[in-house]
């Protein structure tokens, strides 16, 4: 979960307890992402996954549409006492290949992507290396593609799931909105790799429904906000713990992708003046309201603040990771074993 909310100490704890922490490596440069990892290895006494995201080229947009969402973002930072920006803020893509050699160089052995798939050499580079590679899908056509690409499994990203969605990266295809029971058995039936399910599971009872469906792991994201180790701000914990699901809306008016967050007044009132078109594409739009939302987040200020979070808010739990994960193999043990005496 990328954005500054994961710490080491939280993929320590995931890692420790026998899952599988992952350290998010997007929206960073190479020399952070390296920092990121050297910090990570020295808490870490096991194994850890990194995750990245792929970007693909945009088309730029035009001088019109960049002039009108900035006049229309300046509009909202100065009701919080930010200055105009002039232009957006840039940003560098980090160079893949030079990723992929600092990620090599640190020993990292299991990556997982979202948004995309490595190209063809990118991905032989990682495969000959023996590293665990894993990507990122919303339907069962970006898996099929996924497991073209050479991955060894793919994680099935339903609609209730928190953050960015992953998909939309075939031609032709804009992604899917498929809930998670309807989309793991999908992926499971046309797959010959493991499917790791993700996207509303909070608790023993989503583990074993996941399991029951074919998946042969999971992938929890808001239900490790709350935790203690977490650095997610407490307006972002508390919108958690105290709002239903319904408090929560797809939109892309954050970042120029479809992202599952809090709904506040920057959606709605983005919404009811501008249309999906109007929207600079990822990474501008992100680049645009930035810091709005993260200054608008330390300010407590809900209304403009970019706040992910799945539909499992109602599930969520204010503790440690280590009683969290001890919590969950429980629950799961006891959801499964109820199954086999109803069967009896
Ligand atoms: C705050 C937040 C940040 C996220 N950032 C990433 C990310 O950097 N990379 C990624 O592959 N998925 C990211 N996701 C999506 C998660 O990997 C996962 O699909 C999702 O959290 C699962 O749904 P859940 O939140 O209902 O558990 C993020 C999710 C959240 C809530």
């Amino acid at each position: 979960m990328a954005g500054g909310i994961i710490t080491p100490a939280l993929i320590n704890e995931v890692t420790k307890s026998g899952g599988l922490g992952s350290l998010p490596l997007g929206y960073l440069s190479i020399a952070e992402a390296q920092e990121a990892i050297c910090k990570t290895i020295a808490l870490a006494s096991k194994q850890f996954a990194v995750n990245l995201f792929i970007q693909s080229p945009i088309a730029p947009p035009s001088k019109k549409q960049v002039a009108a969402m900035l006049a229309y973002v300046n509009q909202h930072r100065l009701s919080i006492g930010l200055p105009s920006l002039l232009e957006i803020p840039s940003w560098v893509e980090p160079d893949m290949d030079e990723l992929l050699d600092m990620l090599l160089k640190e020993g990292i052995s299991i990556i997982s992507f979202t948004f995309g798939i490595l190209s063809h050499n990118k991905m032989q580079r990682l495969l000959e290396k023996d590293v665990f590679v894993m990507g990122t899908a919303t339907t069962v056509q970006e898996g099929l593609a996924l497991e073209a690409a050479g991955c060894h499994a793919v994680i099935a990203q339903g609609y209730e799931a928190g953050g960015h969605r992953g998909g939309g990266f075939v031609a032709g295809q804009s992604g899917g909105l498929i809930g998670t029971l309807a989309l793991v058995p999908q992926m499971v039936d046309a797959l010959h790799i493991p499917v790791i399910a993700s996207g509303g599971i909070m608790d023993g009872r989503g583990i074993a429904a996941a399991l029951a469906l074919g998946a042969s792991a999971v992938q929890m994201g808001t239900a490790f906000l709350t935790c203690e180790e977490s650095h997610a701000s407490s307006l972002h914990k508390h919108m958690i713990m105290d709002n239903p699901a319904e408090s929560t809306c797809l939109t892309s008016i954050f970042t120029g992708k479809p992202v599952r967050g809090f709904k506040n007044e920057l959606v709605t009132m983005t919404e009811k003046n501008f249309s999906e078109d109007d929207l600079l594409p990822y990474p501008l739009q992100h680049q645009l309201t930035k810091e709005l939302r993260s200054s608008a987040n330390k300010l407590g200020h809900l209304e403009y603040a970019g706040l992910w979070s799945g539909q499992g808010t109602r599930l969520s739990r204010s503790i440690a990771v280590e009683h969290l994960m001890a919590i969950l193999e429980k629950e799961t043990v006891v959801v499964l074993s109820q199954f086999k005496n109803n069967l009896r």
